[in-house]
């Protein structure tokens, strides 16, 4: 297993992570405090999608923003809009402001696309990420290239205090690394200093390095160390282990995907825990802990406590084929794909309300050049 924020490699193990990344578990006891807090506990925390926090419990007694973000490597796929949407979920419950950072800066050092390829990822991102549907008052959307004017004094005061060694041990890079991407890391720190209240980052475990790092400087620079809360990674299409990847389209299922297209990833790459022949599968039923649609249903798509046990159930004792499950899948996300554009089309009408948001943008900027 290799996580860093630019790759994923082999079977994640989560409970080893937890202990190399000094993570707690959400456990019933936090589920319980945040009970407390909200009409409704998301279904991705009580299925413990978001597996792993540090200082949520801070958070939740205290007042606190919301930070997360999006690399423009290429059009989003059904992985990277989880975060998001809990991150939409918190903001509805706590009533907060949202930052969202868009590192083109990034992808394009780690990436070999051109920069107007970035660019135009970058735009195409945003609007997906408009359709979802942030408070348009309390919402903040802003791509590094456009706003380092406001961002590099504190990138300048969060770098000096960061080795070269540092950055090397902790994103694994090597001397053959450009040198951009040396320096990167301070960019993608600056938000969590934004407000004077604790930051809560909801994302997938990927990104953690970063905050490990702004952590440790935090306090060095007067600011509060800021609060992470951990999704898991969505699954590949064709098996269990890595993460999805943009690269390598047979593992996703992207935003911008036609049903056709939906329908033949699906019923060719969806790794299933079905039986090799219908008699087999009758006799000895299927495994949804290793099939991805099944994964993809619990992940995501099938809200439902109860329709999905009943799904599972089924997929058990062999009443359900592969075959129905994967139909039980593709419909799911076919209509919530659709559902997703038409507020898409939307969303080119007042996205700019998000990235001009003048609100956040004045409150950000007496934080940093107070
Ligand atoms: P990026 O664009 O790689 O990913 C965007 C968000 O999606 C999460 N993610 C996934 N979640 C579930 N299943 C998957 N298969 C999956 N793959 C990726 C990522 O963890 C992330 O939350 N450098 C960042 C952009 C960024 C950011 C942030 C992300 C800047 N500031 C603050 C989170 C929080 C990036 O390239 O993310």
């Amino acid at each position: 297993m290799e996580i860093t924020p630019w790759e994923v490699k082999g079977e994640v193990n989560y409970e080893k992570l937890i202990k190399e990344f000094g993570l707690k578990i959400i456990d019933n006891e936090i589920l319980k405090s945040f009970e407390k807090k909200v009409k409704n506990l998301h279904f991705l925390l009580k299925r413990k999608i978001f597996f792993a926090h540090r200082d949520l419990d801070v958070c939740l007694n205290n007042d606190f923003y919301l930070y997360t973000g999006r690399g423009p490597s290429g059009p989003m796929h059904i992985g990277h809009i989880i975060p998001f949407y809990f991150t939409k979920w918190l903001q509805e419950e706590f009533k907060t402001n949202v930052y969202i950072e868009i590192t083109d800066d990034e992808k394009f050092l780690v990436k070999t696309n051109s920069y107007e390829e970035i660019k135009n990822f970058a735009n195409e991102n945003i609007l997906d990420i408009a359709a979802i549907g942030f408070d348009r008052n309390r919402t903040f959307i802003f791509r590094d290239t456009e706003y380092i004017k406001n961002i590099y004094p504190l990138a300048l005061k969060i770098a000096k205090k960061i080795n070269f060694n540092t950055i090397k041990a902790v994103f694994g890079l090597k001397s053959s690394n450009n040198i951009g991407i040396i320096f990167f890391p301070s960019i993608q720190m600056v938000p969590c200093f934004f407000e004077k209240r604790y930051c809560l980052i909801p994302a997938a475990v990927d990104q953690d390095p970063y905050w490990r790092l702004q952590r440790d400087i935090a306090e060095k620079l007067g600011y509060k160390k800021s609060c992470q809360i951990h999704g898991k990674f969505l699954p590949p299409l064709i098996g269990l282990k890595g993460k999805m990847s943009t690269s390598l389209p047979t593992t996703a299922i992207f935003l911008n995907e036609d049903e056709k297209s939906i329908r033949n990833k699906i019923y060719k790459h969806a790794f299933s825990g079905g039986q090799p022949s219908v008699e087999l599968h009758r006799k000895l039923g299927g495994n949804p802990d290793v099939d991805v649609s099944f994964q993809w249903l619990y992940f995501f798509f099938e809200e439902d406590d109860n329709k999905l046990k009943k799904i599972e159930e089924d997929y058990r004792s062999g009443k359900l084929l592969t075959g129905e499950l994967k139909d039980i899948l593709i419909e799911k996300i076919v209509k919530f794909l659709e559902k997703f554009r038409e507020e898409r089309d939307k969303a080119k009408n007042y996205v700019d309300d998000y990235l001009y948001n003048g609100k956040l943008a004045q409150l950000m900027w007496e934080t940093i050049f107070e």
